[in-house]
């Protein structure tokens, strides 16, 4: 399966490094050619006699080594691999890279290297689960690096919860698909539409109706997607935020424009409705500017209802998409209201989400979802809006590699 694939693999300084003499061997086993650089870090556990011996290579440690590069310049060695692979990956390690940090042979190879690069983190439960580190994930994602785990369970240091490194038997299956599919992009061939943001719904030529979306998990499940290889064509509402790499945008203002941009966008496989939609637009043209009136009598302000753009996608009578995802935020009574209107609409899954005040989850970072779909309800770990964008990315993933499996 790896027959004669070159494999860089990079030893950070963990405790999970000893499980990296294992997966030399194991790739080894599969065919490929694997050579090493060990961290300074990294020899602090595993030493590159260790690492050379198995690899029955030399194990590359030092940037200035002057016999390395005469012999293998840190370029050739990033450039003559199919395949970077980081593991352990550190949380030292994934901010160097995510910031293009380049002081050492593994941190400039990363640089260097025009390959695709896949990171296995292992790390300390906090150390993951800080936002300085899922930060630094969502930059490596964005910029098209594979992640594989990292897993929950007891880890070196006692505590329990996600971090711990992936096993050699997943890690070398994740390098399997990485060669076996298009470049390891489980969603390639696949169009996802995903709405994302506010509307703004205009009262006259100068005033709106808005809502408190900012738009950042619509963006970030966009971003997601389109790294596991979809096509993404995001229908966004005004936002602040930067379109994710390799994802086409469409603006809209309001209601029925967003309707009509997603529309357009159909045929698609995936749909994802993320934004917040408002509910009802302004009655009537206004076409000049509302003007106070002399008596000082506010004016009234009639409502029409806006199209449901979830309804309507997953209703679709001739192009539904294979999986139609909502979102439903609400303030209490969450379940039970988020149940009811994944009935209601007829998607396939519903993402709810308590944006209660108290929460901050209206415009902040961190989401806190529970994924309801017609086999129950399942929730997620509190978790930075990018982290859950790439949990949903790799579950739409999973859907249609099963359904695939299943045809
Ligand atoms: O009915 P409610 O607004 O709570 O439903 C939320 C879900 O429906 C979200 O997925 C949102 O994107 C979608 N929606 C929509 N069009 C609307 C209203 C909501 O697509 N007009």
């Amino acid at each position: 399966m790896l027959q004669a694939k070159r494999i860089l693999l990079i030893i950070g300084g963990g405790i999970a490094a000893y499980k990296s003499l294992d997966l030399i061997r194991r790739l080894q086993d599969e065919g490929a050619q694997v050579r090493c650089i060990l961290t300074k870090a990294g020899a602090q556990f595993v030493t590159p006699l260790a690492v050379s011996s198995l690899s029955q290579d030399k194990c590359y440690t030092d940037l200035f080594s002057l016999t390395d590069e005469a012999e293998m310049g840190h370029i050739r060695l990033s450039r003559e691999a199919d395949l970077v692979l980081v593991a352990p990956a550190t949380a030292d390690l994934m901010a160097k890279m995510a910031h293009g940090l380049a002081n050492d042979l593994a941190t400039t190879a990363l640089l260097a290297t025009d390959k695709p690069v896949m990171v296995v983190p292992a790390m300390n439960v906090e150390m993951w689960a800080h936002r300085a580190t899922q930060r630094n994930m969502a930059l490596l994602q964005a910029d098209g690096i594979a992640v594989v785990g990292p897993e929950s369970g007891v880890m070196a240091c006692g505590e329990v919860g996600a971090g711990r490194m992936s096993d050699v038997a997943d890690i070398i299956a994740a390098v399997k698909t990485h060669f076996s599919g298009p470049l390891g992009r489980p969603l390639s061939g696949l169009h996802a539409v995903v709405t994302a943001g506010p509307t703004h719904e205009p009262i006259d030529p100068v005033r709106y109706i808005a809502n408190r979306s900012s738009g950042k998990q619509g963006y970030a499940i966009a971003g997601a997607l389109a790294a596991l290889g979809a096509r993404v064509t995001l229908v966004s509402g005004p936002t602040h935020l930067p379109t994710p790499k390799d994802v086409d945008r469409v603006d809209v203002e309001q209601a029925v424009d967003m309707l009509s941009a997603v529309e357009k966008a159909l045929p698609a496989d995936i749909a994802v409705c993320v934004a917040a939609v408002a509910d009802w637009h302004v009655a009537g043209e206004n076409g000049q500017k509302i003007k106070k009136e002399a008596s000082g009598a506010p004016p009234s302000i009639r409502f029409a209802e806006n199209p449901d753009i979830l309804a309507t996608l997953s209703q679709h009578p001739t192009r539904r998409p294979a999986l139609v995802v909502g979102f439903a935020a609400e303030t209490e009574h969450v379940l039970d209201h988020a149940t009811r209107k994944r009935q209601r609409k007829g998607c396939d899954w519903i993402i709810a989400n308590d944006v209660s005040h108290q929460t901050g989850i209206m415009g902040g970072d961190e989401n806190l979802v529970t994924l309801i779909s017609a086999d129950g309800a399942e929730q997620w770990a509190k978790a930075d809006k990018h982290a859950v964008a790439r949990q949903l990315a790799t579950r739409i993933a999973d859907w249609f590699d099963h359904r695939r499996k299943d045809s």
